[in-house]
C-alpha cells in the first residue's frame, strides 16, 4: 500500500506514519518543516524497510497540485490520503486577530478540502483507496471556546459527508473522525476535563478501519455519550456553562 500523511511530523500524524510503516506502507510524509521530516523518514525507512519520502509544504500557502504531483512523483500511485494537520489556539474565544482567524480556517478546512480535491482524480477509482479526515468533538455544538477552530472542523466534517456521497459511485472509501483529546503537543499543559488517549492508539484504530465505508464516528466512542448530552442540553442551561 502507498500512503500520504499530511501533518506527519508530530502528534497523531507522526504516530500514524509509524503505524503505517510498521504495516509495510510506502509513505509520503508532509509537514511544513523539512528538518522535522528528514530524521523521521530516515528512522522509519531503516526500522521498517519501507520507502519514505519527506516533502515539506506549508499548507497555509500551498498549491494543492504541487502536493499531489510530489506525492505521485514519489510513489507512482496513491492508495491512502490522511488529512491530519490541524491548528487550535486558546486565543480562539471571542475576537481574535484576523490573521489568526484566517490560519485556523485555512489549515483546518480550506487547505484540507483543496488537497483532497487535487488527489480525488487519482483516488476515486482505486478499489484499495481511502481518504481519512480528522475532525473534533469541538464541532458537536457551538460554544464560546474554540469558536473558529470548531466551525472549520464542522465545515470539514460536512465536506467529508459530501465526499462519502460522491464516492458511493466509485470504489475509494472515506472515514472521518470526531476526535476527542489526544496526548500531543496540541493538548500539552492543558487541564482537560476528560482523559486524552495516546496518539499511537488512535493511529492503530484509524489503520484498522481502512477499507470501511464510514461516515463520521467519535474516537474514542465514549465521546458520543458526552457530546449527545451536551448537544441536547436545553439552551437555558447550556448558555451558563463555562466550556
Ligand atoms: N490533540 C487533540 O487533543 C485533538 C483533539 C481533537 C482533534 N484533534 C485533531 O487531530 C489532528 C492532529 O492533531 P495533533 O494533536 O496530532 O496536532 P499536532 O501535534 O499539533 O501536529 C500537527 C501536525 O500538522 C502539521 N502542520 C501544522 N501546521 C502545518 C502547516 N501550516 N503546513 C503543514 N503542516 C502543518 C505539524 O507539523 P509542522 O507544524 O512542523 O508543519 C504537525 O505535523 C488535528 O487535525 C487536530 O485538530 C486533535
Amino acid at each position: 500500500m502507498k500512503s500520504v500523511v499530511v501533518g506527519a511530523s508530530a502528534g497523531l500524524g507522526r504516530a500514524l506514519a509509524e503505524e503505517l510503516a510498521e504495516r509495510g506502507h510506502a509513505l509520503v510524509l508532509i509537514a511544513s518543516d523539512q528538518q522535522d521530516l528528514d530524521p523521521l523518514a530516515r528512522d522509519l525507512a531503516l526500522r521498517f524497510d519501507v520507502e519514505v519520502a519527506p516533502v515539506a509544504f506549508d499548507l497555509l500557502s500551498v498549491d494543492p497540485a504541487a502536493v499531489r504531483d510530489a506525492a505521485v512523483g514519489a510513489l507512482g500511485t496513491i492508495d491512502n490520503l490522511f488529512l491530519i494537520a490541524g491548528l487550535s489556539t486558546s486565543e480562539d474565544a471571542g475576537p481574535l486577530p484576523d490573521a489568526l482567524a484566517g490560519q485556523l480556517i485555512n489549515l483546518n478546512f480550506t487547505a484540507a478540502v483543496r488537497v483532497i480535491n487535487a488527489f480525488l482524480p487519482d483516488l476515486e477509482n482505486n478499489p484499495a483507496g481511502n481518504i481519512v479526515g480528522i475532525g473534533s468533538v469541538a464541532a458537536a455544538r457551538g460554544r464560546r471556546n474554540n469558536s473558529v477552530y470548531a466551525s472549520a472542523k464542522r465545515g470539514l466534517e460536512f465536506y467529508f459527508e459530501t465526499l462519502r456521497h460522491h464516492l458511493a459511485r466509485h470504489s475509494c472509501r472515506t472515514q472521518f473522525y470526531r476526535m476527542g483529546y489526544i496526548d500531543t503537543g496540541m493538548t500539552l499543559g492543558q487541564a482537560l476535563p476528560f482523559p486524552a488517549i495516546p496518539p499511537q492508539l488512535a493511529a492503530r484504530k484509524i489503520c484498522n478501519n481502512l477499507g470501511r465505508d464510514q461516515g463520521m464516528v467519535y474516537m474514542p466512542a465514549w465521546w458520543f455519550a458526552i457530546m449527545t448530552v451536551l448537544k441536547f442540553l436545553p439552551w437555558v442551561i447550556f448558555r451558563k456553562l463555562n466550556i
